[in-house]
């Protein structure tokens, strides 16, 4: 099938990674459906989008069944992307396990899934890798199914590098610090989600043969603490230091900020002994280019940061 009979159906359509699906998509003139709670915020967001006839949003929520069922008609892919925020631990493969079971019903042929690379490290530890195993257990399942038919292809990211707009601009800006309960010497991974988004459009536009049972983990750099301090000095031009939080402290704050138990436990947990062996420059393979840094990451958001 070429590209121009191609007609993808992109979930989380108004969100950070979805929204970046669904320009790329555009871009490479595919017909794509969008598929949001709110409409005028879609609409603000996909202007020059929606300017080029290839676009339609389709309002409805991860409840509304009936909605789902019928505008997904007619698609020959779907871009699945569950928010976990405020959910419970089975919400997210109840969703997709039954948008997935609709989708392949109604003759989707590749779903992506955006996933977690928790799955990997993790298994079930954790909520938020229990969340998506069991939820990426769905989609294995109805692929296998009819796996002449059903192609399934899963995106596999370590923690977002927008996630430090959420974590670290007030104790930046205001303390001059970055705070987290993990030792100095810890590393975490990163990824930019541009990155995701990229990966994501290039695999909806090619051949659905091509990626066919691909897992795809995405990580872009593996820094310590302190060295992750030394970026943010850098680029801002200030002295920025580390400081380690004692676990107690790190949970009593973040859930009185309202973020569940088994959330705040999961971000306690120490990174693996392996975490530096997690970058996957490979993806440049797909993407036709590396994947960002923490650096480049912080220069294009740095207002947020001063
Ligand atoms: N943050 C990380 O470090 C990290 C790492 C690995 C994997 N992940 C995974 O990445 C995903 C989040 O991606 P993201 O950053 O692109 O999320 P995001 O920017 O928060 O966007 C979430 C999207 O889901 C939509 N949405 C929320 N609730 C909905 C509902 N009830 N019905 C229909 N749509 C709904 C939102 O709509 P509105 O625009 O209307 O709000 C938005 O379009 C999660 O599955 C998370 O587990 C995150």
């Amino acid at each position: 099938m070429s590209s121009s009979e191609e007609r993808v159906f992109v979930t989380g359509a108004s969100g950070d990674i979805g929204s970046g699906v669904v320009r790329g998509l555009i871009k490479n003139g595919i017909q794509t459906t969008a598929y949001v709670r709110d409409e005028k915020k879609a609409e603000g967001l996909f202007k020059d989008e929606l300017k080029t006839g290839r676009l339609t949003i389709v309002v409805g929520t991860y409840s509304s069944v009936d909605v789902f069922t019928k505008a997904i008609q007619g698609h020959t892919r779907l871009f699945l992307l569950f928010s976990a925020i405020g959910s419970k631990p089975t919400d997210m493969s109840q969703v997709k396990g039954t948008f997935g079971k609709i989708a392949y019903e109604q003759g989707v042929r590749q779903i992506v899934d955006l996933s977690s690379a928790a799955v990997s490290r993790l298994g079930k530890k954790g909520i938020i890798a229990y969340m998506h195993t069991i939820a990426e257990e769905k989609l294995w399942t109805l692929a296998d199914d009819k796996p002449e038919q059903r192609s399934l292809v899963v995106l596999r990211p370590t923690r977002f590098m927008s996630s430090q707009l959420m974590t670290d601009v007030h104790p930046v800006k205001h303390l001059n610090k970055l705070v987290f309960c993990a030792s100095p010497s810890s590393v975490t991974t990163w990824i930019d989600s541009r990155d995701i988004s990229d990966c994501a459009v290039v695999v909806l536009s090619e051949s659905v043969e091509k990626h066919d049972r691909n897992v795809y983990e995405l990580c872009g750099e593996a820094m310590t603490n302190e060295e992750r301090a030394v970026v943010f000095t850098k680029v801002l031009g200030k002295s920025i230091t580390y400081e380690q939080k004692s676990l107690e402290d790190f949970y009593k704050t973040i859930t009185a900020r309202g973020i569940t138990h088994s959330m705040a436990y999961n971000f306690t947990f120490p990174a693996p002994k392996d975490a530096s062996n997690a970058v996957t420059p490979e993806i440049s393979i797909i993407i036709g280019r590396p994947l960002h840094t923490v650096e480049e990451w912080l220069k294009e958001n740095i207002k947020a940061f001063q």
